[in-house]
């Protein structure tokens, strides 16, 4: 049988990577866009087998090329997404304009589905920029493609993501870490591989026209996310709650002197609100495509990177164990 053809943006993302790999072992074509062939190319081409994959270089505001990448694709997805913005790249471009842009382009060229990665909780946190140009940018898509389907995950995690490394590395340098909101805020961590099981039960499935909130099978505080963290890399911090106006400035400073802060102070607005289900939409639970993979379970098989003598400590037992 002739396999369906995808055309994927944001492919060379953690989502994309797995997503490449789960689709075409699944038979589908694979044809990635990337704005860097040579610095993404290498790692693209080991995702798939020969023959399942091709990389187009492209910027992604260009009409003519996207009319011309469209043409003859089965199904679209859109993974392009941003956590701060620099003078190249706004909140507002990447997540509203862009999908607008793309989700007409589709409709026009009969593409038979279009799938969109948006963000879980984006209706509750109004003041953040990022989560109205999310929240904008679905409008907009179910507009121009109104079979459209958007899914909204909470946490995404696994080893080549860039929030369990990022703080497993920042937890092993610091003695004492800031708990933002007391820690309280809560979050259904996903596990990467178990997100692009439910993309493609949703592909395989006949589902049009929805928006499909993706969570792991846990709800996890920000506080017992960092407790998991330590406990997995073998160390005892300590964690203070930070009031907000510290917070504020320190992610201030953050802005202002690095090109990828490791906070800023929209991600503060975000962090306020809990990333859980909200009760109003389906869930990928509600669609019986379950996500089994526990935090701890999936943690460990990394955070060993992070541990004093890496993937051979072990715990000193006593005795009687
Ligand atoms: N990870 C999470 O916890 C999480 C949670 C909720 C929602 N999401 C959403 O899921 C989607 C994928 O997430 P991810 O974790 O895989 O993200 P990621 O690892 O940061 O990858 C982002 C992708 O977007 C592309 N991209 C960024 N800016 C671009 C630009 N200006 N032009 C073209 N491409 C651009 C990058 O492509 P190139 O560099 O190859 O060009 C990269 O492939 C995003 O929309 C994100 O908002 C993620």
């Amino acid at each position: 049988m002739k396999p369906m053809e995808i055309l994927l943006f944001g492919g060379s993302g953690q989502i994309g990577r797995h997503l490449i790999r789960k689709l075409t072992k699944n038979n589908f074509k694979v044809t990635v866009v990337t704005r860097n062939y040579h610095q993404k190319a290498i790692v693209l081409k080991t995702q798939a087998n020969p023959g399942y994959i091709d990389i187009v270089e492209a910027n992604i505001f260009d009409e003519e090329k996207l009319e011309f990448l469209t043409n003859n694709k089965d199904i679209c997805i859109n993974l392009i997404g941003i956590l701060n913005e620099d003078k190249k790249n706004s909140f507002k471009n990447i997540h509203t304009n862009f999908p607008f842009m793309l989700s007409k382009i589709c409709q026009k060229n009969k593409v038979k589905k279009f799938i969109h990665i948006s963000a879980l909780g984006i209706d509750k946190a109004i003041e953040s920029k990022y989560a109205k140009s999310k929240l904008e940018g679905e409008k907009l898509i179910f507009k121009n493609f109104s079979e459209a389907l958007i899914l909204r995950p909470s946490l995404v995690y696994s080893v080549d993501d860039n929030f369990t490394t990022k703080f497993m590395t920042l937890l092993n340098l610091f003695p004492i870490f800031p708990l933002y909101y007391s820690g309280n805020t809560k979050f259904a961590p996903i596990h990467v591989s178990d997100l692009c099981s439910v993309i493609y039960g949703v592909l395989e499935n006949d589902l049009k026209s929805e928006i499909i909130e993706c969570v792991g099978p846990e709800i996890l505080s920000f506080k017992m996310i960092l407790e998991k963290l330590l406990n997995s890399i073998d160390k005892k911090r300590l964690l203070v709650p930070t009031p907000l106006f510290l917070a504020k400035i320190t992610a201030s400073v953050l802005e202002f002197f690095m090109k990828n802060p490791l906070l800023t102070n929209d991600q503060l607005k975000l962090l306020k609100y809990d990333n859980i289900p909200s009760g109003n939409l389906r869930n990928n639970f509600d669609l019986n495509l379950k996500s089994n993979s526990y935090f701890d379970e999936e943690i460990i098989k990394y955070s060993f990177m992070w541990k004093e003598t890496g993937q051979f400590s072990k715990k000193n037992y006593s005795k009687n164990d």
